[in-house]
């Protein structure tokens, strides 16, 4: 077994394991704390979700560098191997017992992403990819969707935490798509919303002001299944979670004139 093989293995069992903690905690009385706003919440169960995952690296693998949203484990800036830890995409879901939400792990080999992996506990969803190999879902191949006309495509956004007080936003960008795309979603979870680029089920996603672990397994996921990923102004600097767009390549281009057209 290759090393990357390992490694997915070993997220796989992480994010089941987390995906257990959320399904049992699901729909019961949580302790909710805020963080950067009012908006932006913190549960106990992303705190113990990160807990187990981070405690499992620093047991079986404690070279490996580990940046987590909760602020768990050590990054290491010269590590072969980091791990980018979201233990639940999708809090405010999570909080209000609205069922979609997720564990998301993407492992960086020497700054690149490598592995993605992310799991889906209540519909027992998981999507995987190794780079070079593919992008599953539960085992099975999965590919962008075909979609040409951005008209009929099925856009999805999130809207930023600071948005009661930044100026800075993609709100005109989000009407702008309305007036032009098939239909717009806002789902709530920026790891999932890219598995379902890569799944075919939207043709495209964009947003702003999100952070690598939003991001680091699910643009793998859209890469290795045929999809385009880019930062919006079509640059690279997408990685970061800063400004990233996803599509299934076709409509990557009517995507980045949108956004250009609307400043945010
Ligand atoms: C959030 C979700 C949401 C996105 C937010 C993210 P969290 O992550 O991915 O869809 O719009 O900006 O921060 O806080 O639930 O892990
Ligand atoms: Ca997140
Ligand atoms: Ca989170």
């Amino acid at each position: 077994m290759s090393e990357h093989d390992e490694i997915l293995e070993m997220a796989i069992g992480l994010a089941h394991e987390a995906g257990a903690i959320q399904r049992d905690r699901y729909e019961t009385a949580l302790t909710i704390e805020t963080k950067s706003a009012p908006v932006d919440l913190v549960t106990e169960v992303d705190k113990a979700c990160e807990a187990l995952i981070v405690s499992a690296i620093e047991r079986d693998r404690p070279a490996d560098a580990i940046v987590a949203e909760e602020g768990g484990g050590t990054d290491h800036a010269d590590a072969a191997w980091r791990w980018i830890i979201d233990p639940l995409d999708g809090t405010t879901n999570f909080a209000h017992g609205y069922p979609r939400f997720c564990v998301s792990i993407g492992i960086q080999e020497a700054g690149e992403a490598a592995v993605g992996v992310v799991y889906d506990p209540l519909l027992d969803e998981l999507f995987t990819a190794i780079r070079g190999k593919g992008a599953y879902r539960n085992g099975k191949a999965i590919s962008v969707s075909m979609e040409t006309d951005l008209s009929r495509g099925l856009m999805a956004t999130g809207f930023a935490y600071d948005r009661r007080k930044s100026e800075r936003d993609n709100v005109e960008q989000f009407k702008e798509f309305l007036k032009t795309a098939g239909a717009m979603r806002r789902d709530g979870s920026a790891a999932l919303d890219l598995c379902y680029v890569a799944a075919g089920r939207l043709d495209g996603y964009w947003e702003l002001k999100l952070s690598p672990w939003d991001v680091a397994a699910g643009l793998l996921i859209v890469e290795e299944a045929g999809g385009k990923t880019s930062d919006t102004a079509g640059g690279n600097d997408h990685w970061s979670g800063k400004h990233v767009v996803a599509s299934n390549g076709h409509l990557h281009e009517p995507m980045l004139e949108v956004l250009a057209r609307v400043a945010s």
